[in-house]
């Protein structure tokens, strides 16, 4: 078992620094809500291992963990500490030359060389279809699956399967995935299942009538409500999962200096490039992911929202147990013609 301190975590007041961007932003460039989510001071925190109570992190060996999205930010930062940890570690990326390098680079900086490359497209349901049957012929168990790739996406795209692309990468990808890998985590119980919200989940709810943003889109809104999604899967999943040894927690990292948001344009481009210096670092960020995955005294933990390295409160909104039935429904028919050609396959 590996000791450490607990994560301390101290507000940096991002606000004085950025007023004047919120002045501009509040003047009709409609990036408001984004800046002001940056700008909340609670928001973005350090993690100190200098004062407080005792927390700990397990040793991984012989864990397999899989982390999305782990070519870049917050997901290779978790898959290096993973890998420091000793667990044989399985990332995920899209574009195979930039998983690659990231490969070389955890495997380097973590000296574990029990880390292994899978490419594969969130946004596609077949490529994630793929992704579970790769790692079902070489993996056995899985222990830990932490579904963390994210986009942001100012205008609407439509993927391969015709579904809002933000939807169908933060939530939709990441929910047939884990329904595709469930009986292997069974299987291995314990075992553990962290999603990767925001804060950007508050102020939001589901639209029900209008999931793919067809008859109105906003990149701000669809993040949020893919991140809210995020957490009603894994309320659900949590209920869902009770006395089977497999657990499923939701964590928002805080606001973190990484790629994300690379698509933003204008303003908000030049307003997240000055409040970088005030974003934690993606290193520090990914302890709080780790922590989830390995820490001995959250074995049994489940249903819950992290932030700042603790338990906290998520929206009300994220509490309507109907709402995250609905939404696993829903996710169920979109993703089911994969899921019922995954069965038939079997
Ligand atoms: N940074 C923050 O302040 C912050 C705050 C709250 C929550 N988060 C959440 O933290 C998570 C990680 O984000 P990050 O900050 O580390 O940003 P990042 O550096 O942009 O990482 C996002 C990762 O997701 C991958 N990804 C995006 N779309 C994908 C797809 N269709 N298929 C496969 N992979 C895909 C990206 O791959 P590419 O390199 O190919 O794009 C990248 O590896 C996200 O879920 C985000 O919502 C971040």
């Amino acid at each position: 078992m590996v000791e450490g301190s607990p994560p301390v975590l101290k507000p940096v007041s991002t606000t004085p620094a950025i007023a004047p961007f919120l002045l501009i932003a509040g003047s009709g460039f409609g990036y408001c809500e984004l800046l002001l989510l940056l700008a909340d001071p609670t928001q973005s925190t350090s993690i100190s291992g200098k004062r407080g109570g005792r927390w700990s992190m397990s040793t991984m060996n012989g864990r397999v963990c899989l982390v999305t999205g782990s070519n870049s930010g917050i997901g290779k930062a978790a898959a290096v500490g993973l890998a420091k940890l000793g667990a044989t570690v399985v990332i995920v990326s899209r574009d195979r030359s930039k998983g690659e390098a990231a490969l070389a680079e955890i495997r380097n900086k973590s000296g574990n060389q029990n880390v292994e490359l899978m490419v594969a497209d969130l946004s596609s349901l077949q490529s994630v279809r793929d992704l579970a049957r790769d790692f079902a012929t070489k993996y056995r168990q899985l222990h830990v699956l932490v579904n963390n790739a994210g986009i942001f996406l100012p205008k609407r795209v439509v993927t391969i399967d015709g579904l809002e692309t933000t939807f169908a990468t933060n939530h939709l990808g990441h929910f047939l995935l884990t329904m595709l890998l469930l009986d292997t985590l069974k299987a291995s119980a314990p075992s553990r299942i962290i999603n990767v919200t925001s804060e950007a989940h508050r102020r939001n709810k589901i639209d029900f009538e209008d999931l793919q943003g067809e008859k109105k889109y906003s990149g701000y809104r669809a993040y949020g409500r893919s991140k809210l999604a995020n957490i009603l899967f894994t309320y659900e999943l949590a209920r869902r999962l009770e006395g089977t040894g497999v657990t499923a927690n939701t964590l928002h990292p805080g606001v973190v200096r990484t790629g994300f948001g690379k698509d933003l344009g204008g303003f908000m481009a030049v307003g997240v490039r000055i409040l970088a210096p005030f974003m934690m670092s993606s290193g520090k960020a990914a302890k709080a992911e780790v922590r989830l995955a390995s820490a001995p005294e959250l074995e049994n933990v489940s249903g819950k929202f992290f932030k700042k390295g603790k338990e906290a409160k998520s929206s009300a909104e994220s509490y309507n147990a109907e709402a995250a039935r609905r939404l696993w429904e829903v996710s169920e028919e979109l993703t089911g013609k994969e899921m019922q050609r995954v069965a038939a396959a079997a």
